[in-house]
């Protein structure tokens, strides 16, 4: 190798390994609500190019194959704290895109920031937690019922934030209605529900009479939810024949706010919130 693409090398390799710590780092310090984890490589501004350095070729950059020299983390792994003795834990419950499931924890203290109640009917009275979501999820709540409405659809708020002890009381009752082990289907154990994050919203309309059923997910509200929630920034997180993935049967009523870039992508390529996050 010549000198001068010896010292484009060690360039590059230098750009591009500051450059992962950079990703990484945001990953992982994604602690205030609303912000998403590192900018994919072709978005982040730092990882291109800068057009002004030449290397005595005339100008014409070297376009050489290069393989990283690091192996990137993989955000799931680089997100989640073992804990040999317990429940592995999250380390970014405040990220939009922080993935809760049966193995990933939210630690028992979380209360998310900034949790207001979104200007949506509810079929009950009351000023409730159940009511509120994170602002940024409460915001984009209020503008996909709003839309709704001016299409003819009927949709209400159900039940959105609830505490790790709420949710401990909610999968306690419904054991003893319906056993562990069904329960674990429908219901989550304290710690694994989306709801604690306060970016889940379980939506219902007055055709199934403001419960929370499969049926709701064939009526027109059900059908319009499924194809323009990601319009706004939600999936239906739980959707039908996934169960197997996701740990939880179909919840055609349970919205979770990812924003719209990420539901987008999940609606697009119709996989889990799982599958995307593990292609990341
Ligand atoms: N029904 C969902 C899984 C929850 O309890 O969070
Ligand atoms: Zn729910």
């Amino acid at each position: 190798m010549v000198k001068g693409e010896s010292a484009l090398l060690r360039f590059r390799i230098i750009t591009i390994s500051a450059t992962l710590v950079i990703l990484v780092s945001l990953i992982l310090s994604c602690t205030s609500p609303g912000e998403t984890p590192g900018l994919p490589p072709e978005e982040d501004e730092s990882a291109k190019e800068d057009p002004k350095i030449t290397f005595g070729n005339g100008g014409a950059p070297f376009i050489e194959p290069f393989e990283a020299p690091l192996e990137p983390i993989p955000v799931l792994e680089a997100t989640l704290r073992r804990n040999p003795d317990g429940p592995d834990v999250v380390t970014n419950p405040s990220c939009t895109l922080v993935l809760v499931n049966k193995d990933r924890n939210l630690p028992e203290d979380f209360v998310p920031a900034n949790l207001v109640q979104p200007s949506v009917p509810f079929p009950f009275e009351g000023d409730l937690p159940r009511k509120r979501m994170r602002q940024d999820a409460a915001q984009a709540l209020e503008s996909l019922v709003a839309t709704a409405a001016e299409e003819g659809i009927t949709l209400y708020g159900s039940s959105g934030y609830r505490s790790y002890q709420t949710q401990a009381q909610i999968f306690e009752a419904n054991v003893r209605r319906r056993g562990e082990e069904e329960a674990n289907r429908f219901s989550a154990r304290p710690g694994q529900s989306e709801h604690q994050t306060g970016l889940a919203m379980d939506v219902t309309s007055p055709e199934v009479g403001f419960t929370l059923t499969q049926q709701f997910g064939a009526t027109p509200a059900g059908r319009w939810l499924a194809e323009n929630a990601h319009h706004f920034g939600f999936i239906i997180r739980y959707p039908e024949g996934a169960e197997d993935i996701t740990g939880y049967a179909y919840e055609p009523w349970h919205l979770r706010y990812l924003g719209e870039e990420h539901a987008r992508a999940i609606y697009e390529a119709d996989i889990t919130f799982e599958e995307y996050m593990e292609g990341r």
